[in-house]
């Protein structure tokens, strides 16, 4: 598959990014279901995974959105923008954020400074892809859907230049070609 002239092969199915959604949402919901967490979606690239992840959910819980951006084309740059904050009072809320990809770590830094500073009871992050190999940051991640090699990817709302967040299964750049 070619977007923008970078060639892309399959890297997990649909399918595939469905049972690890669905396993994901089984796993917070063991350790959350005598309370009712508040998940935030880091847009935009979480939206899938956010609206897949609780409708898998089977307990109760609440929903928003903070927007980050640090991505410019291929490369993640130094600087990340807040460019929405999230609206609820979330002083007392047990947090789960939602991230779709943790590459270097300075957004997933970003949502920890931004989350320490307000009086939540509890802070957890679940990320369904996570490029080890380049996480710089100090925070061990609570909750991941699957470890991959660290090149780019797009699908599943990671986008390469604004495209290719509508395809259904994840896509990672092929050096082969
Ligand atoms: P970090 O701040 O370097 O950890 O990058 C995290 C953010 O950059 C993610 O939330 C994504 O939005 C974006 N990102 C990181 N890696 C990729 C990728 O391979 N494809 C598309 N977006 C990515
Ligand atoms: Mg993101």
């Amino acid at each position: 598959m070619v977007i923008d002239d970078i060639q892309f092969k399959k890297l997990l199915t649909a399918e595939e990014v469905q049972d690890i959604v669905q396993r994901m949402a089984a796993e917070v919901y063991q350790d959350y279901k005598d309370k009712s967490p508040l998940f935030v979606g880091v847009l935009n690239g979480a939206f899938r995974l956010t609206s897949d992840f609780i409708s898998y959910y089977e307990g109760d819980c609440k929903v928003s959105f903070v927007k980050l951006a640090s991505y410019s084309g291929l490369t993640s740059t130094q600087l990340v923008q807040t460019l929405l904050e999230v609206s609820e009072d979330i002083e007392g809320h047990d947090i789960v954020i939602l991230e779709d990809i943790i590459d270097s770590g300075r957004t997933l830094k970003t949502l920890v400074d931004m989350f320490s500073n307000a009086k939540v009871n509890s802070f957890r992050i679940a990320s369904l892809l996570y490029k080890k190999d380049t996480y710089q940051g100090e925070y061990a991640i609570d909750y991941i859907g699957r470890e991959i090699p660290s090149e780019f990817v797009v699908g599943y709302g990671l986008d390469y230049n604004e495209e290719g967040r509508n395809l259904n299964a994840i896509y990672i750049i092929d050096k082969d070609e």
